[in-house]
């Protein structure tokens, strides 16, 4: 069976189409980058809203199917903005209605999750999740996926991208930090390391780093050291999680997962513990339409059909809500 995915939870409008075996046949993705600052949600919505045909066009065209092969669609119901969830929504129903097929809606946290299983073929690894909006170190345990730490403020992605922003660094910030910090010559610049428990803590950190760059330290060396704070911060917990789970695989995925040197971090620590690890690549790391589509699938496989009438977006579903029957 063909599955059709609409994910518009955030920055990205994308359109993926999977099958039931996992082969992808498209994933198109059209990303609203702000002028200025961070994101706004009616601008988001605005980008979706204009895209949303050519975007559909060109996975039509990709994936080399006709409309009538499409068995099924999903559409990503949340958590997210609520402007942009109300687009892939409403044409999710629409779509639905018209090629009279079933909807299904799809947690966008579980659907980053169950892909990067699926790429990684693990059959129950400890999770890294780290994105704009989450970060997360969860594992599945009766029915759902268990979140054993996380921010108590602002995501790892959110803190990158903010700080980028105050160093005058367009909208992603992760990636040209990521770039950046190789420049460096490896120069430590002392930053606060919070990990409380289980938890993280990245706003102490940024507003020590944004300081650091009002005094005229050098920007490398402080993408360097923010780099090697926040990410080995959550390597301790993410280590911790897996001595407590025993998890024999390790997946990292969303869209910081694109990071080599938190990746190399990760990796080492698995090593140790004599554990598997895989990251996502960063075409299906970050947020995609293939991810809702094979999320999609397995709930359609569960008999998790949406009726329209109350298919309504679900703007703070946490993944720590979701009942979710892993196949
Ligand atoms: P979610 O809703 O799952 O929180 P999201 O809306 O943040 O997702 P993603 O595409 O999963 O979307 O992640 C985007 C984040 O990933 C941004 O914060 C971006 O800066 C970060 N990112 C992307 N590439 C890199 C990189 N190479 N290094 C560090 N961060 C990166
Ligand atoms: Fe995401």
């Amino acid at each position: 069976m063909l599955c059709i995915g609409l994910e518009g939870t955030a920055h990205t409008l994308g359109i993926g189409v999977i099958d039931s075996n996992g082969k992808i046949y498209a994933n198109v993705r059209s990303e609203y980058v702000p002028k200025s600052g961070g994101i706004h949600p009616r601008e988001a919505a605005q980008h979706h809203t204009n895209v949303f045909a050519a975007t559909l066009q060109e996975t039509l065209e990709h994936s080399n199917l006709n409309k009538r092969d499409i068995g099924l669609i999903a559409f990503s119901r949340g958590p997210g903005l609520g402007p942009c969830l109300r687009v892939t929504a409403t044409a999710a129903r629409t779509i639905a209605l018209l090629l009279d097929i079933p909807l299904v809606g799809v947690n966008h946290c579980i659907a980053h999750i169950e892909l990067g299983r699926q790429l990684s073929g693990f059959k129950d690894p400890l999770v890294v999740y780290v994105s704009g909006g989450n970060t997360i170190v969860s594992a599945y345990e009766a029915n759902k996926y268990r979140i054993f730490g996380e921010t108590l403020d602002i995501a790892l992605g959110n803190m990158l991208d903010t700080f980028a922003r105050e160093a005058n660094l367009s909208h992603p910030g992760g990636p040209k930090i990521e770039k950046i910090a190789k420049k460096s010559s490896r120069r430590f610049i002392s930053l606060p390391y919070s990990v409380k428990g289980m938890d993280l803590s990245f706003s102490g950190l940024l507003t020590a780093a944004v300081n650091k760059l009002k005094e005229n330290e050098p920007l490398e060396d402080l993408c360097f050291s923010l780099q090697e704070v926040s990410f080995a911060m959550l390597t301790e917990v993410t280590e911790r999680a897996l001595a407590h789970t025993e998890r024999s695989e390790v997946l990292l995925t969303g869209g910081v997962a694109a990071n080599k040197r938190l990746q190399n971090m990760i990796q080492i620590i698995s090593q140790e513990h004599n554990t598997s690890f895989f990251a996502v690549s960063p075409d299906l790391a970050g947020d995609n339409g293939v991810m809702i589509a094979w999320t999609g699938l397995i709930q359609f496989l569960q008999g998790d059909i949406l009726n329209i009438k109350n298919s309504q977006i679900l703007p703070k579903w946490s993944l720590g809500a979701v009942e979710f029957t892993r196949t």
